[in-house]
Order: structure tokens, then C-alpha cells, then sequence
């Protein structure tokens, strides 16, 4: 479906606490003719009383005449049987984060994007970051040397979500970041998780992720349960390290000339261990609001008609690695990401039809 020549028209699912923000942004998105909020909350409610300064509507059956693209924001779980109706009506979608809570479900969400010729995107804000990107860079151009290891660390005193556990609402992000800057998918995934206030929901969890192509781990923490803000990612190579600080307000991305130099062959024990310490220095980062670039390249891509940089594909990679969590949560073991990546039809076509009822 190509865009309408008077500009496209946008509706946002779930105007709650970060679809409002979606909501702000395309209303400036170059390329947006309209944009409407649909919210269950609105049911009765006109524009007005809604009070979200466009069009409301409290479905998104009752917004689909009227679009030609549809952001979905509402809890996790609803992401497939929103994103299968929008697209069954050949309308452009951006899924928030995670795509959806199971492999086969994310799948049978790019598979009806592709067979039905529609952009699929799925919202991984931090992949247009323009300081991930510089990481991305920096990694890639193996400015660091050999990369180590990544250090995720994704903390504070969080919002406990309804409906998934924190792996599924934080993690998300740090998975999609490690995927973006090593430029890789992990092999195998393993979870050490703990519920401390939520009887369901585990609120502390720790994963590791193998990214065995590269020999590279990426360790990542993540709380709705500590005491201060952290949004930090390291990533510690032979020749260098650097941190991104999403939390900084200046020098979010440092490179510190240190590092560990091992001792020469033959020479023996830890104490021969040399140290490089050098300078810290903070590249220039331009500052841009992720969410509006992210928002803006979904429009420019129904525009043009052109490939999203992140798509469907990332997002059920994404998904795989999630899945691969919850299973080892459960079974307390190291969980390979060929064992979800295989899904039956069989499984694909019950997570279809759960979805469209879900
Ligand atoms: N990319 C990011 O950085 C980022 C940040 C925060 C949240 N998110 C994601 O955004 C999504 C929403 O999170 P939130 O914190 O805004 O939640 P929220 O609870 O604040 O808002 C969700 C809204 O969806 C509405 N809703 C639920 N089901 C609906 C349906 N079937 N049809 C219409 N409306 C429906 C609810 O009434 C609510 O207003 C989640 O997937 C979350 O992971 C992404």
C-alpha cells in the first residue's frame, strides 16, 4: 500500500504513558497529514473529552477507515491481535517493544507484513539513538580492540507492569542494544531471575546472552527493584572501553583509554599482568529525540516505499532471545535460540489464531 500524496494518517493504539509521547511526536512528523488516538479507555468519550487534542476512537476497528498506518502502544500481550487486524486491513505497523511475548507470534506478525506487502517495525527506540549508534560505530570499527563483554545495567525503583515480568518490559531493550552494536543475534540465552514484591512477576533478573559467532557475552541486570536511577551499557574491549549513559545530560558516550594487557607466553602468573591507562575522552553525540527519529524513519519508509533499518526481523530476534529467557527462568538452564527459532506451523498457526482472539 503506497502513501496517500496529501500525507499519511496515523493512528496511536494505547494513548497511555508512552503512546501519548507517540502521539506528540508524528503530530510533527514531516510527511503526517493526521493522526488520531484510539484507546479503550475512550469508549463514549468524543476528541474532547478524551482530551488528547485529535480524533478519538475507542477501537482500533473503529480507526482502520480512517488511517493508512497504525502505532500500536498498548501492554505486550495485545501487540499480535492489534498488529494481525492492522495489517489484515494492509495498514503499516509499528509494534512497540517487544514485538509481541512469543516467538510464534512475533513470526506470524512478519510473515503477514510480508505476504500483505506492508512496513513492519517494530519500536526499538534505542537502535535510533544517536549515542548507541556512536557505540555501534565504535565496536564496529574495532576502536576497542576485541570486544570482551557488553555490561548491561537497566535499574531503578520501576514500574511494575500488569501483565509481563521484567525481563519482558526492561530487558527488551538491552537485547535489541547488544543485537544493534555487535551486530549479531545470540546463541544461547541464560537467566538467573528472583520475585521479591510481585507474587507473579519476577521484578530482579540477570542475563546472560552467548553470542557465539564472535565470542563475545553480554551481561545484562535489570530491577523495578533499586534504589537509584541506572541506564548504563560498557562494553570492554582488549584496547579500549566505553560507557553510554542514557541518563547523562553531557558526555553520554565516554572512551576510556584502559586496558589489561596480558602477560607474554611463558611469562606466567597474574602478576605479570601489565596496564595501559590512558585518557578518557567523550565524542561528540548530536543530540536528536530518538522516539521522533524512530517515528519519522516509519513514515519516511511508507513514503518512499523503502526497507525499515530495523524490522520485523529484529524485532523476532529480539522476541526469540525473550522466550529463550522465560524458559530458562523455568528450567534453570543455558536456553539455545534454535530451539524457539524452529516453531512448528502447527504452534504458529495456534499462536495466530490465539492472537486474533486475544
Ligand atoms: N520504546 C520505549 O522506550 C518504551 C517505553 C515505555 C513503554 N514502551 C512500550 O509501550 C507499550 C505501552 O506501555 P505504556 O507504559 O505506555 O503502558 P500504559 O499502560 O501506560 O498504556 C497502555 C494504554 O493502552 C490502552 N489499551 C490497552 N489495550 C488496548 C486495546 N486493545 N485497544 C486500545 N487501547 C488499549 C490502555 O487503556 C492504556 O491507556 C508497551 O509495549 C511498552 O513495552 C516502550
Amino acid at each position: 500500500m503506497r502513501a496517500q500524496p496529501e500525507g499519511i494518517r496515523v493512528a496511536v493504539v494505547g494513548v497511555g504513558h508512552w503512546g501519548s509521547r507517540h502521539l506528540r511526536v508524528l503530530r510533527s512528523a514531516t510527511g503526517v497529514s493526521a493522526v488520531v488516538g484510539v484507546d479503550e479507555r475512550f469508549s463514549g468519550a468524543d476528541s474532547q473529552q478524551a482530551g488528547v487534542g485529535v480524533a478519538a476512537y475507542a477501537s482500533l476497528e473503529e480507526a482502520l477507515p480512517h488511517v493508512d498506518a497504525v502505532v500500536i502502544a498498548t501492554p505486550p500481550a495485545s501487540h499480535p491481535g492489534l498488529g494481525l487486524t492492522a495489517i489484515a486491513a494492509g495498514k503499516h505497523v509499528l509494534v512497540e517493544k517487544p514485538l509481541a511475548t512469543t516467538t510464534d507470534a512475533a513470526r506470524a506478525l512478519v510473515e503477514a507484513a510480508d505476504a500483505a506487502g506492508v512496513v513492519l517495525m517494530p519500536g526499538h527506540t534505542f537502535e535510533h539513538n544517536a549515542a548507541v549508534r556512536k557505540l555501534r560505530d565504535l565496536v564496529r570499527d574495532c576502536q576497542l580492540g576485541r570486544v570482551f563483554y557488553l555490561d548491561c545495567a537497566r535499574l531503578n525503583l520501576g514500574l511494575y507492569q500488569s501483565d509481563v515480568n521484567v525481563i519482558l518490559d526492561l530487558a527488551a531493550h538491552d537485547i535489541s542494544i547488544a543485537n544493534f552494536v555487535l551486530g549479531s543475534r545470540p546463541a544461547t540465552v541464560e537467566v538467573w531471575g528472583s520475585r521479591y514484591v510481585h507474587p507473579e512477576h519476577e521484578d530482579v533478573a540477570y542475563l546472560r546472552l552467548d553470542y557465539a559467532d564472535l565470542g563475545v557475552r553480554a551481561n545484562i541486570h535489570v530491577s523495578w527493584l533499586y534504589p537509584t536511577k541506572v541506564r548504563r551499557i560498557t562494553a570492554v574491549g582488549s584496547k579500549r572501553m566505553a560507557t553510554y549513559d542514557d541518563l547523562a545530560d553531557a558526555e553520554r558516550i565516554r572512551v576510556f583509554d584502559r586496558s589489561a594487557i596480558p602477560p607474554d607466553e611463558g611469562d606466567g602468573p597474574l602478576s605479570h599482568i601489565a596496564y595501559h591507562l590512558g585518557d578518557v575522552v567523550s565524542p561528540f553525540v548530536p543530540f536528536a529525540e530518538p522516539l521522533a527519529v524512530q517515528d519519522q524513519h516509519f513514515i519516511d519508509c511508507i513514503g518512499n516505499g523503502s526497507p525499515p533499518a530495523v524490522d520485523g526481523s529484529n524485532g523476532l530476534a529480539v522476541v526469540q532471545a525473550l522466550e529463550c529467557a522465560q524458559i530458562s527462568l523455568r528450567e534453570q538452564r543455558p536456553v539455545a535460540l534454535a530451539e524457539v527459532a524452529r516453531g512448528s506451523p502447527a504452534a504458529r498457526g495456534a499462536a495466530l489464531a490465539g492472537a486474533r482472539h486475544g
